[in-house]
């Protein structure tokens, strides 16, 4: 395993600009814990490796994420983000309008994850973001796999959880919730998986064509 200082190098070894510092400082005002720098890089290669043109987001935050995934897509590229908090989305939007991202590439959609995914398009999208809540994982997992195209990929944040998930003296809901969806991801033979052990974890899954 990497160090807490080899961890530190990654995390910092691609320096995030004035807009995502400025994501950061109203996530941590809101109290809402963002996808890490390396994680963010991630997935926004993720996002630029598959050439997503449509991305769908649970949980946007104040936009550390959106703005990762936003400026790996092309300059016609949609990302739509879903959280149960408007005000979170309202941070997100000015986060994105000062950072130049034009406002038709962006639809904030205000409500629960497991409300709204149903009502999104069947295979309309390229990439689905998972990090809205934990213990919904699963059902993340099901609805975002109905989301995504043939070739695309799913992506979830918080897939080590604070070094709980890979001690089986945690047994709390989130812990369980995001251990059953690893199950899952690494048997269902429609996926091709990948957990990437940057920030506080990625799990990455292609659905093969
Ligand atoms: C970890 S933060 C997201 C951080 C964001 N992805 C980023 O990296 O900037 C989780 C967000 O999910 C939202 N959330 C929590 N439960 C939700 C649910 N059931 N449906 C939609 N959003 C939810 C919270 O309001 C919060 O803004």
């Amino acid at each position: 395993m990497t160090s807490p200082a080899s961890q530190a190098y990654v995390d910092t070894y691609l320096a995030e600009d004035d807009h995502l510092a400025d994501a950061r400082r109203r996530a941590d005002e809101l109290g809402v814990v963002p996808i890490g720098p390396a994680a963010g890089a991630a997935l926004g290669f993720l996002v630029s490796v598959v050439q997503a043109r449509s991305v769908a987001e649970i949980g946007s935050g104040s936009g550390v994420s959106g703005l990762w995934m936003l400026r790996a897509m092309p300059a016609d590229g949609v990302l739509t983000s879903v959280d149960l908090e408007a005000e979170h989305q309202r941070h997100a939007r000015e986060v994105f309008t000062a950072a130049g991202i034009a406002p038709q590439r962006f639809r904030l959609i205000a409500g629960a994850g497991l409300e709204v995914m149903p009502r999104l398009t069947d295979a309309g999208y390229d990439l689905v973001f998972l990090d809205g809540d934990k213990v919904e994982y699963g059902e993340y997992l099901d609805e975002a796999l109905r989301l995504v195209r043939p070739g695309g990929v799913v992506v979830f944040d918080n897939a080590l959880w604070h070094d709980r998930v890979a001690d089986p003296a945690h047994r709390d809901p989130e812990t369980t919730a995001i251990r059953d969806l690893l199950e899952r991801v690494s048997t269902d033979e429609r996926l091709r998986p990948l957990l990437l052990p940057v920030g506080d974890g990625l799990l990455a899954a292609q659905l093969v064509d």
